[in-house]
């Protein structure tokens, strides 16, 4: 993810980032004041008196204001919260709650002020910012002070309790498990009651979130309804360029085009497994139970390749052994990142990046160890924090937070305001991009395989690979905000989330719980992006994207053959096309974006059904005559 609590991305101040890195050609800007320790909410900037029929030039000294607060608010928050996730105490808890209070305070504020600006004849790029400005925040907060208070505490006590999860069996006398281990487990164990244990276990993190999950609900609810949404989920499906009924309209599109190859991947996949694990544990016609996925949510299945390989003793595709034996360390693995998009012509990450990272789990202390990516001041203050294990899902998540990295530095010099991705499935797609150029001719520059095959066989294996993540992720992808989007709409209420959760697993992955759940579970809590109030249709959007932008790239790369062969490292061409939808930010509507990488405006799987074509009739193959779905 990118970091994102409080408003869709972690945008800057410019005076720490000039003092520490220089400001390049472009004038320095003058230094603001440090922040405050807890920062006192700036007056409106433009508080002229009610009646007054505002000029376009009000505007225009409203948006500097804004932007000059927004910056230091953001700042500030980003500070407290960089600190309180990489050392989670009841201190840094309050100091980022404090923070998050003021920022939260300011915006609900500005955004009811900038209401007397609709309808007023200004620039294309002033109508954006206001725009933009409605939807600074995923979570508004109300604007009765007692409220406030209790939304951020609760926003940041959510987050800390994820972040602190851990399971402790009684076989092991006191020692417990964290999410790390317990992932392992989920990843390697082929017995399914030790996958059951380690699922349970995490599982049981959530209950305690429930009744502040339920608060949150009602309280971010009434924020969004006090600046003009109906609720937090139409705020938060605001963000497309689209109304919102249009935006869930086009989900579904989306879905639609896509579900046919994962229906089939499914059924082949559950076959598979059932010989595994048996007819007993799996039947003909029943959802895949979901510990057996290699994965604590089945989002993502490649952890469960080699008992789905198609064809056995294909060239070896194990990149985690290879970084195992080679004794490859965290800041290599992010080297090897930033190497290839260095390749492209892009910039290398500032040394700061260096200094200033998380890229290990320390030992001494409690963190939120989900990986996520930052631009603390605005102004090129990249970072990551990740917990990295030498394997290769973390050398791709490496390639995915970079990606959220490279946006920043792309548009840091943008207003604030659009300093966002054209839309958050963009921010999210990036890195992913580049990751499907992780061919294993590339891994084998980079010695993390030994030889590539070039034969049906071989590519079926490898595309069987990506499928298991990037396919089975699709109905994941949308089904999380489904299941938010009607919780917030109230469609779901308290007495049901657990129950409507299971529900929509069903309905989309076909995956069921492998135990009886009831509303004494809070399920939806052990993923991440609950807690952390982070919205997730994002990554069913970059899903389809980055299969998109990937084809636009090999195209500029100058490659013809299948997609799933082309890698576009070292290409400039593609690396020019990149930079310039980077750098455009959020400053126009993301179909001109889109239209700056790929000469498309309008998202299309199409490019994902290419990529996956040979798999897809191989699949058909392989399922006729079965049953499939669920
Ligand atoms: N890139 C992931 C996400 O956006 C982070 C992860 O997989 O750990 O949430
Ligand atoms: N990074 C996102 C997650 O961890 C999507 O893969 O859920
Ligand atoms: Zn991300």
């Amino acid at each position: 993810m990118l970091r994102a609590p409080i408003r869709p991305h972690l945008p800057l101040t410019l005076a720490l980032f000039a003092a520490a890195a220089g400001c390049g050609p472009a004038p320095c800007p003058a230094a603001p004041e440090p922040p405050p320790v807890v920062a006192p909410a700036p007056p409106p900037p433009s508080a002229a008196p009610a009646a007054a029929l505002p000029s376009p030039e009000e505007a225009t000294r409203f948006l500097s204001g804004v932007d000059a607060d927004l910056r230091r608010l953001w700042t500030h928050s980003a500070r407290a919260a960089w600190v309180n996730q990489t050392y989670i105490t009841d201190d840094s808890d309050q100091l980022s709650a404090a923070a998050e209070e003021a920022s939260m305070e300011y915006l609900s504020r500005t955004i009811k002020a900038s209401t007397r600006f609709d309808g007023l004849a200004i620039g294309a790029d002033e109508r954006r910012q206001m725009h933009l400005l409605k939807l600074g925040s995923v979570l508004p907060a109300p604007s009765d002070a007692a409220e406030r208070s209790e939304l951020a505490q609760i926003q940041v006590g959510l987050q800390s309790t994820y972040g602190k999860g851990q399971y402790c069996p009684a076989r092991l006398k006191g020692k417990c498990l964290k999410l790390d281990e317990l992932s392992n487990v989920m990843a390697k164990s082929r017995k399914f009651d030790e996958l059951l244990d380690a699922w349970t276990g995490w599982h049981s993190i959530s209950p305690p979130m429930r009744d502040r999950f339920k608060r949150y609900v009602e309280l971010g609810n009434k924020g969004a309804r006090e600046i003009g949404f109906t609720d937090l989920g139409a705020l938060w499906r605001s963000g497309y360029d689209m109304s919102p009924a249009d935006f869930e309209a086009e989900t579904e599109r989306l879905w639609g085009q896509v579900k046919p190859l994962y229906d089939k991947l499914h059924c082949y996949v559950r076959s598979r497994l059932r010989e595994v694990y048996g007819k007993d544990k799996i039947g003909e016609k029943a959802p895949i139970p979901a510990h057996l996925l290699g994965n604590m949510w089945a989002q993502e299945w490649e952890n469960v390749y080699d008992l789905v390989e198609p064809w056995k003793g294909q060239a070896s595709l194990d990149v985690t052994k290879s970084l195992q034996k080679k004794k490859t360390g965290p800041k290599a693995m992010v080297a090897m990142g930033e190497r290839f998009f260095t390749s492209l012509g892009l910039e290398k990450l500032p040394a700061t990046f260096w200094d200033r990272s998380l890229f290990t789990r320390p030992k001494d202390r409690e963190v939120v160890c989900h990986a996520s990516a930052w631009d603390v001041t605005y102004g090129g203050d990249v970072r990551i924090k990740m917990c990295i294990e030498p394997k290769e899902e973390d050398l791709i998540t490496i390639h995915h937070e970079l990606g959220h990295d490279y946006y920043y530095q792309y548009y840091y010099k943008l207003p604030v305001l659009f300093q966002q991705g054209a839309n958050d499935g963009f921010h999210e797609g990036i890195g992913d991009t580049l990751a499907l150029s992780v061919t294993p001719g590339y891994l084998k520059t980079l010695g993390l395989v030994d030889k590539v095959e070039s034969n049906p066989k071989a590519d079926l294996d490898y595309l069987m690979k990506r499928a298991l993540g990037k396919v089975a992720f699709l109905p994941f992808g949308l089904l999380i905000d489904k299941w938010r989007w009607d919780v917030f709409a109230g469609k779901v209420g308290p007495a049901d989330y657990n129950k409507a959760w299971w529900d929509a697993r069903l309905k989309y992955q076909g995956v069921a719980a492998p135990v009886a759940r009831t509303e004494q579970d809070f399920d939806p809590g052990a993923k991440y992006h609950v807690p952390g109030n982070t919205p997730y249709v994002r990554y069913f959007l970059a899903a389809i994207y980055q299969f998109q932008f990937h084809r636009a790239l090999c195209k500029a790369a100058g490659q013809t053959g299948p997609l799933h062969t082309c890698s576009i490292f070292g290409s400039k061409a593609a690396g020019d096309k990149l930079k310039a939808m980077l750098a455009m930010g959020a400053s126009k509507p993301w179909p001109e974006a889109l239209r700056a990488l790929s000469g498309e405006t309008q998202a299309d799987a199409g490019a994902l059904l290419e990529y996956f074509a040979p798999l897809s009739a191989w699949l058909d193959e392989k399922t006729k005559g079965q049953t499939c779905g669920w």
